[in-house]
């Protein structure tokens, strides 16, 4: 297929150097995105007399035509094409004839491309964007459900202090609202149009980019046409979001993976989010988590693969610059299955509140509780602290826990122990005297409940 850049060559190009250089098989992506950014172009066009309205309707019939067509499966993408910039064009100068040719007037594929992917990137982003509010009403279905179910928090995987199965799932909730404010902020920053910066230093013609820019719901226009073609700075903005969110989501599956063990058995996951082995006939493995740990690896590695081209670019385009869409539209897809399997396998996991209760049983995790109550009765912290953890000691030697220990036992170490102090160490009494803000207390969990449920619907 001859090139539309073919004026100055008196060589084709080499067929291996055509098949490296083109970008279709990836680009083709942007289809929507290309031809949206098109139509508007042309009506900016016509509008400022730059082409006749007549020419404009032909452009825009044409365009909505491929569009449909590609939409439909009628119209496939020729690979043959160099990207997919170039493919539209000359589809359209086949279907409606040389005024096809008018489209690319007072624009380069420098702009084109520069505008495409922040529009498709704005559509993928507010798609995830979606996607966390799911998961987090997934967190909130088990959260709601588990406001007293007690299991020991850890410090260091150490058994520490007991905690609600709720708050425990609410400090991921937290996260994932952090993470959509971070892509908000970045769409917010990015939502300016490169169109019409040309191929980078603006153009002869009479345009109207604010027109376009608004046609095409950005907020403004870009101010540098150099920088307008040769920014990419919101692509590592969002890859950069987009690893946070992934690092969150490692972070959980790694936990759903330890509670799914039998030496935790704190949550069974549903059938239809685990897997058997081929051999051992009594596995159930938590692949879906695990493969989102594993995923994560390539998420970081794109927001490098992205740093990386980036780096040492001079100004303004360069054809570098196509290795943005491969590594980032790979993040793209690997988050949105992430997280598309993510919050089923969380809402519809079984909590085995029985096991989290006997494992917060074992491990002197009210101990902090027992040195706060010689506290509250007028012993400085750090004696208390250190007479507790010779009771401790005491009880470990002694096969005994802290509610098992005599109060005779007790009183051996300080005077200032009596009868209430059972009540003060019970598992239940330590949660819900928990009453600090932001603490495992149950009036801070029904606040935490209230807070994440403004990110959803
Ligand atoms: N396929 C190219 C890219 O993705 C489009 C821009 C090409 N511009 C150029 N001057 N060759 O970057």
């Amino acid at each position: 297929m001859e090139k539309m850049w073919a004026g100055r060559f008196e060589q084709a190009l080499d067929k291996r150097a055509d098949d490296f250089n083109s970008s279709i098989h990836f680009d083709c992506k942007m289809y929507k995105q290309d031809i949206t950014g098109s139509m508007k172009h042309a009506a900016m066009l016509a509008l400022q007399g730059i082409i006749s309205d007549d020419d404009c309707d032909k452009i825009t019939a044409g365009l909505q035509s491929i569009l449909d067509d590609l939409n439909s499966g009628d119209l496939a993408f020729d690979m043959e094409a160099e990207d997919i910039h170039m493919f539209v064009e000359s589809e359209l100068t086949k279907r409606i004839g040389d005024v096809g040719k008018r489209l690319h007037t007072a624009r380069s594929r420098n702009d084109q491309v520069a505008v495409d992917i922040r529009l498709f990137l704005r559509d993928e982003t507010n798609e995830i964007i979606a996607l966390i509010r799911e998961l987090l009403a997934a967190i909130l279905t088990q959260a709601k459900a588990h406001k007293t179910s007690i299991l020991p928090g850890y410090t260091h995987l150490q058994r520490a202090q007991p905690i609600t199965f709720a708050h425990h799932l609410l400090a991921y909730a937290m996260m994932f609202t952090r993470d959509i404010g971070r892509l908000e902020d970045a769409l917010r920053r990015m939502n300016y149009s490169p169109l019409g910066s040309c191929a980078l230093s603006g153009t002869t013609y009479n345009t109207d980019r604010e027109f376009v820019a608004k046609e095409l719901g950005f907020d403004g226009i870009t101010l540098n046409s150099i920088d307008g073609v040769s920014d990419r700075d919101f692509c590592v903005e969002l890859m950069s979001a987009y690893s946070t969110i992934m690092m969150h989501l490692s972070r959980f599956s790694e936990e759903i993976i330890l509670w799914s063990s039998w030496e935790f058995k704190f949550v069974e996951l549903s059938d239809s989010y685990t897997t058997g082995s081929s051999i051992m006939p009594q596995k159930k493995n938590p692949d879906m988590a695990e493969l989102v740990r594993g995923k994560t690896g390539r998420v970081y590695g794109n927001l490098f693969t992205m740093l990386t081209v980036l780096k040492g670019i001079p100004l303004a385009y360069n054809k570098d610059m196509q290795e943005d869409k491969e590594c980032i539209f790979d993040s793209i897809d690997t988050l949105k299955q992430c997280l598309s399997v993510f919050a089923p396998m969380i809402e519809t996991m079984t909590v085995l509140t029985d096991n989290m209760y006997s494992a917060a049983q074992k491990g002197f995790i009210n101990a902090t509780d027992l040195a706060d109550y010689l506290t509250k009765k007028g012993m400085p912290f750090r004696s208390a602290y250190k007479i507790v953890g010779q009771i401790v000691a005491f009880c470990i030697n002694n096969n005994l826990v802290l509610e098992t220990m005599s109060l005779e036992d007790y009183n051996k170490y300080s005077d200032l122990f009596c009868e209430d102090l059972y009540n003060e160490i019970s598992l239940e009494t330590c949660v819900a005297k928990r009453i600090s803000a932001g603490g495992t207390g149950i009036d801070s969990v029904e606040k935490q409940i209230e807070y994440v449920s403004t990110f959803i619907d």
